[in-house]
């Protein structure tokens, strides 16, 4: 990301990370803060003061988290380290109990005067929270800021001139609930405290660039729009495979959530809706989440009885001295997570009537490989008398790791006799840009402190996402019929028969093959 003149950066703030001693902070959101700080894009004016109940001073944060910048930021620089550490701040607070809000407030209104960060008449500065603990603190904390007076903006029908008010934003991390009820139950408390204006449910697969590039190459461009459509597209698949196992997340998350809310629910619903979703009014946030939701309210909803039919789940077995899933530590094996899972979904829209969409996501797969796959119909007649037909076009959206585009198409081969092979056209991203996708936790973080929404989820998105898959993870029948899979495979036999009941395929790319 170039630099931006320091008029363009986002208003000057505190931001206020709850779970200061997580791993997300240390792995993800400080190293992509210090990135945002090096490269010049954050406000002149602002500080980091971190959250959690081990009491700690200032300067011991900062050498707990600097190993971690050093680690996990793109470039690292000792002197811009040290720099930046200067905005970086400790407190010590039970964020679960109101008692302690008080002295919150006074240490956020202290550290803003220090960094210059300006405060309406002597009360609260803008703050952007960051909601980076375990799922069952949300709700507790979200009521303490609340109940502390923490939130001064206004609501919106009594706020006269907004400009005068300092904003208070909250990110909420995922698991945005775990399942329909809890959501519901999460964004109303949401919105109790805060404006929908002012609640960012971040989603880091939307701030990755080949994501965000979806709606680019389907709206930026006028060749891509005519196809697009159940007429010529006989299938999409999205996928998202991870190489690694879950390891020591089992314990504390994995095992009670699974492939299909971890993934599908989340990143997987959202990648399909970009793909799937109707040109939106204009660029910005409210018109692309409106889409989204009008795609989710599309989906055909699936009768839990029905489950198995259109999804299947597996788990990984044990190979290589490594432990199969139900040998990891802290793992129930009767509970049968799911560390992969596959669904089919059907737009029931003007546009997608007929072509289904497929999403699956595992660990331990073959390969790590995030991608999209548009399989076009084959020609509606193929006149090449004597040649052999050869395999409708397809375009790969590889978002990770080998980020690009490529288009399957078929060509002459030169020669005096009639030869038809495929050819790529091939888009490598990095390389015609000449940049590697960043990390997309500082591009997200600077969006929230700017008050950009277009890369969050809308209360509604979240929702929707549930309910597409809320009947899966009520079918019984669907997780008695978990399957184990082999590490390095893509996956159990029962995801392959979803989509040989429809004489389909999944695209399971080999090593080498790049898109
Ligand atoms: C997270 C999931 O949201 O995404 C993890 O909780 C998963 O289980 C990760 O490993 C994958 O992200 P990425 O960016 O590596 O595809």
């Amino acid at each position: 990301m170039p630099s931006i003149p320091p008029s363009d950066r986002p208003e000057p703030c505190v931001l206020v990370i709850f779970g200061a001693s997580g791993d997300l902070t240390h792995r993800k959101l400080i190293p992509a803060l210090y990135e945002l700080y090096e490269q010049n894009l954050l406000p002149e004016r602002c500080c980091v003061v971190g959250v959690s109940r081990t009491p700690m001073t200032d300067h011991a944060f900062r050498e707990k988290v600097a190993p971690s910048v050093e680690k996990f930021a793109a470039h690292f620089d000792k002197a811009k380290w040290a720099d930046f550490a200067r905005r970086v701040h400790y407190h010590a607070a039970d964020a679960s109990k109101l008692d302690d809000y008080d002295g919150l407030s006074k240490r956020i209104e202290s550290l803003a005067d220090q960094h210059g960060v300006p405060r309406q008449r002597e009360g609260s500065p803008n703050i952007l929270f960051y909601l980076s603990v375990a799922p069952e603190l949300y709700d507790p904390i979200i009521t303490c800021i609340g109940a502390a007076g923490m939130v001064s903006e206004g609501k919106r029908w009594c706020v006269i001139d907004k400009g005068d008010v300092p904003w208070q934003r909250i990110i909420v991390e995922k698991p945005f609930g775990s399942d329909l009820n809890s959501a519901i139950a999460l964004n109303r408390t949401l919105g109790q405290v805060f404006e929908e204006e002012s609640i960012y449910r971040i989603d880091h697969y939307l701030g990755k660039e080949l994501v965000q590039n979806i709606l680019v190459m389907r709206f930026g461009n006028r060749i891509f729009e005519p196809i697009w459509s159940a007429q010529h597209v006989d299938h999409v698949q999205v996928t998202a495979a991870e190489t690694v196992g879950v390891g020591s997340r089992a314990a504390n998350f994995y095992d009670g959530s699974g492939a299909m809310r971890d993934m599908i629910q989340s990143h997987l619903l959202q990648v399909m809706a970009l793909v799937a979703m109707e040109p939106p009014s204009s660029y910005n946030a409210d018109a692309l989440s409106r889409e989204r939701i009008k795609l989710f309210k599309s989906i055909r909803p699936i009768p839990a009885e029905d489950a198995h039919q259109h999804a299947a789940f597996g788990r990984y077995a044990a190979a290589d001295g490594e432990p199969a899933y139900t040998e990891e530590k802290g793992v129930d094996p009767a509970r049968k997570t799911d560390t992969y899972a596959a669904m089919r979904v059907h737009i029931d829209n003007f546009r997608w009537a007929g072509t289904p969409f497929y999403l699956r996501s595992g660990k331990k797969l073959a390969r790590k490989l995030t991608e999209v796959v548009v399989q076009f119909k084959a020609p509606p007649a193929w006149m090449f008398r004597g040649v052999a037909e050869r395999p409708p076009n397809r375009i790969v959206i590889n978002i990770a790791p080998d980020d690009g585009v490529s288009i399957r198409l078929e060509a002459k081969v030169p020669g005096p006799k009639l030869t038809i092979d495929s050819v790529k056209l091939d888009m490598d991203y990095s390389a015609t840009f000449n940049a590697k996708p960043v990390e997309a936790y500082g591009p997200l973080l600077l969006d929230a402190m700017r008050g950009d929404r277009m890369l969050y989820k809308h209360r509604e998105e979240v929702e929707g996402a549930w309910t597409v898959c809320q009947p899966l993870l009520d079918s019984t029948q669907l997780r008695s019929q978990i399957q184990t899979y082999k590490p390095n495979s893509w996956g159990p036999d029962n995801a392959d028969q979803l989509m040989s009941a429809d004489a389909r395929k999944w695209h399971n790319p080999r090593a080498a093959e790049k898109r």
